[in-house]
């Protein structure tokens, strides 16, 4: 007997009830339908998907999800799941270490990052009320869209050639007293750059803004970015400190099933802000809980209770989730080594994290976005439709801004120049990714 059966098993016996019972040929036939249909996927699992940031969670969450998710409780309150929430607040509290915040600094799960950057801007917003927020045009676009929803002004800062916050642009900004927040991207969903936090947090230091850090992707990497190996700037990572929130995806390079993203706050205090009165939920417990301090209500405990398994196993450090890491980060230097050294390619962007970019461009070449994006586009069509060995990478729509420092050769006869992009997030890509950019280099001739 499993120990959720026999916890069920020390409880008096009761008759179950009939409703929602299915005979079991019926349960067999549509899990069966559905084995069917979710072949309609990409194969995420497998190193020639090499596309989105998407690959299965470790065996070891899947599990403990499903194990959690029999009982299925509800981390919106003490009540609905008093054991995932000490879990969550566990795993939190190892992530929250990760990035060196103090130990009293608040923390929860989200469903996602979006939700997780919204809570960050929605504090923001409390803290410096009606002050415009800042990010930078390679910022995931799910910032302008929140402040959207939050009714926030904003402020768009230009990037460099490599993708990254121009903070002299930042700093020179003659509207710069309107800002009231800067939001700094710790990996750009694009192509990874990662924004000079150190700089970032300096200048807010003297201007008195805010300074929120969405690592929903890059996040993790805070765990190899002092390995020598990594070949990574350690000091916008170790910047993170000073953030006054951060957010980072579990269901990235956490190894976790969708709906799981985290939001930290450095000081506990901003808790205040989300003090409501819910005369219904709360009833067991004085102590401030994680509906109190979340916007979300339900969230599936089974998340937290998955995180928590896998940091079991897999804790935060170069030897536990850092080797994943570091494998992926070597996936990309290799990537980029090789695209250096073939001549029908030139690399967009050096790669910061894990994500490679390529245009299908001969070194020196004066060719037009418009000839450079037709020659994308037939590749990622032929490597995708390969009838033996299909190749699974993604299309990026270079914006000129960013393009025309990146690929000064490029003559911009449109806004936007289609570029190869690709997500060398498994591990096992660390062996193939020579590979994989040689099937570019071929596709794209
Ligand atoms: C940098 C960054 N921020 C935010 C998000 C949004 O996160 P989610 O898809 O978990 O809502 C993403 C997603 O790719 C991201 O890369």
């Amino acid at each position: 007997m499993d120990a959720i059966a026999e916890w069920e098993s020390g409880w008096a016996a009761f008759d179950r009830s009939a409703d929602g019972e299915v005979p079991f040929e019926r349960a067999a036939a549509a899990i069966d339908e559905l084995g069917i249909r979710l072949r309609d996927n990409y194969p995420y699992f497998h190193p020639a998907y090499a596309g989105q940031m998407i690959k299965p969670p470790h065996p070891v969450a899947l599990a403990a999800y499903a194990m959690a998710a029999r009982i299925n409780p509800n981390n919106h309150a003490l009540d609905g799941g008093p054991a995932t929430a000490a879990l969550e607040r566990e795993a939190v509290a190892q992530i929250a270490s990760m990035f060196d915040y103090p130990v009293d600094c608040l923390g929860h799960l989200t469903s996602s990052g979006t939700i997780a950057n919204l809570e960050a801007l929605w504090i923001a917003s409390r803290v410096r009320p009606g002050a415009a927020v800042a990010f930078s045009e390679e910022a995931h676009y799910t910032h302008g869209r929140m402040c959207s929803v939050l009714g926030l002004p904003t402020v768009v800062v230009p990037v460099d050639a490599r993708g990254r916050m121009d903070v002299a642009r930042l700093a020179s900004r003659t509207d710069k007293d309107r800002i009231g927040t800067v939001v700094a991207t710790m990996g750009t969903t694009a192509s990874g750059a990662v924004d000079p936090l150190h700089e970032i947090v300096e200048l807010a230091a003297m201007r008195g803004w805010r300074v929120h850090a969405d690592g929903a992707y890059g996040g993790f990497f805070r765990i190899i970015a002092q390995a020598s190996e990594a070949r990574m700037e350690a000091a916008p990572w170790l910047a993170l400190a000073d953030a006054d929130s951060i957010v980072v995806d579990p269901h990235k390079h956490g190894l976790q099933p969708y709906g799981c993203g985290c939001v930290l706050f450095r000081d506990a205090a901003v808790g205040a802000y989300y003090k409501h009165d819910s005369p219904y939920t709360y009833f067991t417990s004085k102590d401030l809980h994680l509906g109190e301090i979340s916007l979300e209500c339900s969230r599936a405990g089974a998340s937290a209770a998955a995180l928590w398994a896998t940091l079991r196993c897999l804790p935060l450090t170069a030897a536990g989730l850092g080797r994943g890491l570091l494998a992926s980060r070597a996936a990309a230097l290799a990537a980029f080594d090789r695209a250096c050294a073939l001549p029908a390619l030139t690399p967009v962007i050096e790669p910061a994290l894990d994500i490679f970019t390529v245009a299908p461009l001969a070194r020196g070449a004066r060719d037009r976005a418009s000839d450079v994006s037709a020659r994308t586009q037939a590749a990622f069509d032929a490597l995708t439709a390969h009838e033996s060995d299909p190749l699974y990478v993604a299309v990026w729509r270079l914006p000129r801004s960013l393009g025309s420092l990146a690929l000064p050769d490029v003559v911009w006869d449109r806004e936007e120049c289609a570029v190869l992009r690709s997500v060398l997030m498994k591990p096992e890509h660390r062996e193939r990714a020579a590979a994989i950019v040689d099937r570019m280099a071929t596709a794209a001739v």
